[in-house]
């Protein structure tokens, strides 16, 4: 009984496994389709398409087609995507082939690939899975914050609205009583009326007047508060952009890194919104939208619009493949924007404070782990459709984390500087004193302000 039980489970195994590993099992690859179109995605469409020649090769069924015309296998992939200069250079017969027939052109080395990263880009390409048809993804609702401020906005817009009819209204009723009074042979039995009626009017109707005047001064005192409180606090500030840049579509479903973008961010003062020639390294080659996921309310067409749009900028023309066409400088609208007055460093942060703030952000909420540091401070921007302003980016802010986050000491940079500080704190405090940021200057006026 118990050994037929494992003798199916043994078989049940070794059929998943099979099934799993089928599409690849040509060539004795044992790759992951879908983490290898990931890395296809990052890594490879700049140059390659699956089934149509670009700057190299198309690759879908490339593996097999090589080992049909060329008798190469596996090794052979995995030294040509890892280094194919020292490749040729060795003498290898079909790698000086085909580097010869793509006009010399040289493709990029990956040796920051591993051997399963590219067994899992060959499964990909060797066999790239069919797509199901697309289902329409509901974005969720979005709710409170944006309504509620959307609500007090159109509040106050009908107040202002009142208060100006009002004012015009009392005008209008003045400007008359001067017109009379100003007639020269006095005022006539008629006009007399009128001013009378308009006295009574204005007496009937006193209460009312003021009633409204002081529910309208409230609504605009309440405004006039509810901005001042706001004033330079833009959390959830999301303008809308030149181009519809879904970081959503980037940095989450296609995986593409924060900093192949935003490459300032690792070594210098600003982070930087990455130029047009960026986004053409990729969408030279991605001229359309084939994705599965579409945010309610958008189509296919929509997006492939919106690349169209970097082809607007840069010139490109897609007949001649060449940048023919008359260019356009594109404004992207700045979201976070510290006032001058403010230095902020993001390499010390996303360098030197890198382990430390995910430590802490982690601890702090275990529930929510991050994987980069950026979300730290930026939130989930790979969940985002449209970037957010996701704290609010004051002091205030800056200073608690600097007084919760424990300083990295355990980093080459730290460990010099503040390991004297470090001692001089264990004899006054103890052996497991804690060292955060503000005990080594984050809380110095001087170091955030000029
Ligand atoms: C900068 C452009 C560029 C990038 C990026 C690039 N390639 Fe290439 N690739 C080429 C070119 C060009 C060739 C043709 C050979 C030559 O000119 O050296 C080529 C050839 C190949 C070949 C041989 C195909 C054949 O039919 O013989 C394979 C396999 C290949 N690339 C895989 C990859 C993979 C996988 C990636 C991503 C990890 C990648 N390439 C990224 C430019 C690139
Ligand atoms: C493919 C390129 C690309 C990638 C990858 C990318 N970004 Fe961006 N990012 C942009 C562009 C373009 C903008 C400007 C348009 C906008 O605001 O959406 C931008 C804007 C931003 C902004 C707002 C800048 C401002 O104006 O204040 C932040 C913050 C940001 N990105 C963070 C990230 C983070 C964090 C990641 C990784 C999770 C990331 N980005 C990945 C291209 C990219
Ligand atoms: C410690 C918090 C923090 C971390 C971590 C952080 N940022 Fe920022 N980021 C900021 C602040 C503050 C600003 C506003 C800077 C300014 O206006 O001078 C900013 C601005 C930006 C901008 C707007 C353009 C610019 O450079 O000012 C981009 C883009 C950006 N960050 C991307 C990133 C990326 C990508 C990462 C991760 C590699 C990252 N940030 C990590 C706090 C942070
Ligand atoms: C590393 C490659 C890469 C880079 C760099 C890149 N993109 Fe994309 N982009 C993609 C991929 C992949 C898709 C999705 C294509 C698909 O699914 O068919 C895409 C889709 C798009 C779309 C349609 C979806 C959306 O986000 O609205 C737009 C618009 C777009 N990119 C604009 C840009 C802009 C602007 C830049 C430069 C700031 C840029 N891309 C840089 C790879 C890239
Ligand atoms: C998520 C946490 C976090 C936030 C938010 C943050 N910082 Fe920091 N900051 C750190 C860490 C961690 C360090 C220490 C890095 C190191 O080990 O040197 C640091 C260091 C600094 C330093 C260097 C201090 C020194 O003595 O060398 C300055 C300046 C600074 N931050 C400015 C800012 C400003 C300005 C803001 C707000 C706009 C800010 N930081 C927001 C975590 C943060
Ligand atoms: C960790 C960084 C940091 C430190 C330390 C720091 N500040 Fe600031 N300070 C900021 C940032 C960021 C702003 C801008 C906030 C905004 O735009 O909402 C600011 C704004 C201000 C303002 C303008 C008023 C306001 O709140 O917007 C004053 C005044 C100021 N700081 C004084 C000081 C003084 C005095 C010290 C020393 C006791 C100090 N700051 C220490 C980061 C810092």
């Amino acid at each position: 009984m118990k050994s037929s039980f494992i003798h199916t489970l043994r078989i049940s195994l070794v059929l998943l496994f099979v099934s799993a590993f089928s599409y690849s099992q040509a060539e004795g690859i044992n790759g992951d389709a879908t983490k290898g179109e990931q890395l296809f995605t990052k890594n490879c469409t700049a140059c390659h398409a699956l089934d149509k020649k670009l700057v190299g090769p198309a690759l879908k069924g490339v593996v097999s087609r090589l080992q049909q015309d060329q008798g190469l296998g596996r090794e052979w992939f995995q030294k040509w995507i890892k280094d194919n200069v020292a490749l040729r250079a060795s003498g290898d017969k079909y790698a000086n082939q085909i580097f010869e027939e793509f006009g010399k052109s040289e493709m990029q080395q990956f040796p920051n690939l591993s051997e399963q990263d590219i067994d899992d880009v060959l499964a990909y390409v060797e066999n790239p899975p069919v797509k199901e048809e697309v289902k329409e993804v509901k974005a969720p609702v979005v709710a409170s914050e944006d309504n509620a401020s959307g609500a007090t906005n159109q509040l106050l817009m009908v107040s202002f609205a009142v208060l100006v009819a009002l004012l015009i209204w009392i005008a209008f009723k003045l400007n008359s009583l001067v017109k009379l009074t100003q007639q020269e042979e006095g005022i006539s039995e008629l006009d007399e009326e009128k001013i009378k009626s308009f006295a009574d009017f204005y007496e009937k109707n006193q209460k009312l007047a003021y009633g409204i005047l002081t529910i309208v001064s409230i609504l605009a005192l309440y405004g006039g508060w509810a901005m001042l409180f706001g004033l330079g606090v833009d959390k959830g500030y999301k303008p809308e952009q030149p181009i519809y840049f879904s970081h959503k579509i980037h940095a989450g479903i296609n995986g593409i890194d924060c900093q192949l973008c935003h490459t300032g961010a690792k070594y210098g003062k600003v982070s930087g919104i990455p130029t047009l020639n960026t986004c053409m390294n990729c969408h030279r080659n991605i001229s359309e939208y084939k994705g599965e996921y579409l945010e309610s309310g958008k189509t296919r067409e929509f997006y492939t619009g919106e690349i169209k749009k970097i082809y607007s900028h840069v010139g490109w023309n897609e007949e001649t493949q060449s940048y023919s066409n008359p260019q356009k400088p594109i404004k992207w609208t700045r979201i976070h924007n510290m006032p001058d007055f403010v230095y902020f460093n993001h390499s010390q942060h996303v360098v030197v404070g890198e382990k430390a703030i995910m430590e802490s952000h982690n601890k702090k909420h275990p529930e929510e782990p991050i994987d980069v540091v950026c979300k730290a401070c930026h939130g989930k921007i790979d969940t985002m459709n449209v970037v957010q302003m996701a704290n609010d980016f004051t002091m205030g802010w800056c200073i608690e984390c600097h007084r919760t986050t424990k300083v990295d000491l355990s980093n080459g940079y730290n460990a010099e500087y503040f390991n004297k500080i470090h001692d001089k704190l264990k004899k006054y405090k103890g052996e497991d004193v804690e060292v955060t940021v503000d005990a080594i200057g984050g809380m110095e006026c001087g170091k955030c302000h000029y």
